[in-house]
């Protein structure tokens, strides 16, 4: 059996740091896995973190081809809405996400992390996430209301054993900057349509009154009666001047994510999310996050 990263579920961390690195030069796809591999220092219980490694689906293809999901592909190009609505792509070639309780941790083994891997990959792109009143994003929102239990999340965001890329998920990371001055401009009952949940207590709202371009209308996707899920796990991030909202969703196919963009652009029908009139992509990319047991197989023997 398979055994996914258990980081995709550690929920509780309040400190976060997400790092995408790009190749440093042109390295062979396996050197980059092997590297990612045999990072057994950081994964030590004791320091009390939680990571999480994606790969650009093609690097991860290169090397691993018997274990690359059929659907796994990079942000290549930028997603435009009907009405010019642009969300860009930003791909990388590596994603870690180190979590855990306090920033102090997180910021040693993510140093660690990029001193390991500096002979192939050099960091493009870092944030520093946080915990905003336990569960809520900087909208003042509960955010994850609507998220598959943890005893429903792997059977979401795992791919199941026997096909390709068992025990790993399909990821999407975007960051996304709010308009705090709007938003706090705009009374809470219309706040609540945009999102379509009350603010204080996450009660959806009725179908008959729910709007069209609500958040909660956009993303919800429906195929055949039935609804796909995503499991997210959204983190807070920046200063007071600047802030947003990591977004990072898993399942266990690309599909459902990016048709949950698509409807949140307007593409198909021309309704665009409420929400993205308060909050701006400034990045894209989707990472195949392997089974740590496959992973497993390209670490050299420890010590
Ligand atoms: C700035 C970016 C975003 C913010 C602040 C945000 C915030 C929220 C909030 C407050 C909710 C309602 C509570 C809940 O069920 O969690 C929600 C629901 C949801 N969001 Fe987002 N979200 C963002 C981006 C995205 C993106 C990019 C996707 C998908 C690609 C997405 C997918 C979903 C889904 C699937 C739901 C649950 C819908 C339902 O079935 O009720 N969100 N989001």
């Amino acid at each position: 059996m398979s055994t996914p990263q258990m980081g995709i579920f550690s929920l509780g961390d309040g400190s976060h740091s997400f790092i995408e690195f790009a190749l440093r030069g042109s390295p062979p796809a396996n050197d980059v896995v092997v590297a990612v591999a045999s990072m057994h220092d950081q994964r030590k219980t004791t320091d009390a973190v939680n990571l999480v490694v994606g790969f650009r689906p093609e690097l991860w293809r290169a090397a691993a081809p018997a274990d690359a999901p059929a659907d796994a592909v990079s942000f290549d190009r930028a997603l435009v809405g009907p009405d010019g609505y642009s969300m860009p792509a930003t791909q990388a070639d590596l994603f870690v996400w180190t979590a855990g309780p306090s920033y102090d941790v997180v910021f040693d083994i993510a140093t660690a992390i990029i001193g390991h891997l500096a002979k192939v990959v050099v960091p493009v792109r870092e944030v520093a996430g946080w915990t905003y009143r336990v569960n809520r994003d900087l909208t003042g929102f509960e955010d994850g209301t609507e998220n598959p239990s943890l005893e429903e999340a792997p059977g979401i965001a795992i791919i199941p054993d026997g096909q390709p890329g068992a025990g790993g998920s399909i990821l999407l990371f975007q960051q996304w900057r709010h308009k705090t001055d709007d938003w706090r401009a705009t009374p809470v009952a219309q706040q609540e349509r945009v999102i379509g949940r009350t603010k204080s207590d996450s009660i959806e709202f009725d179908a008959s009154v729910m709007p069209a371009n609500s958040h909660v209308s956009r993303t919800t996707v429906d195929e055949n009666g039935q609804e796909r899920k995503i499991f997210r796990r959204n983190t807070p991030y920046g200063t007071v001047g600047d802030h947003g909202t990591m977004f990072v969703g898993f399942a266990n196919t690309r599909d459902p994510l990016q048709r949950m963009l698509e409807r949140m652009a307007g593409i198909g029908d021309g309704v665009r999310d409420a929400l993205t009139r308060f909050v701006t992509p400034l990045t894209g990319a989707y990472y195949f996050v392997p089974a740590l047991s496959t992973l497993a197989r390209f670490a050299p023997p420890a010590d």
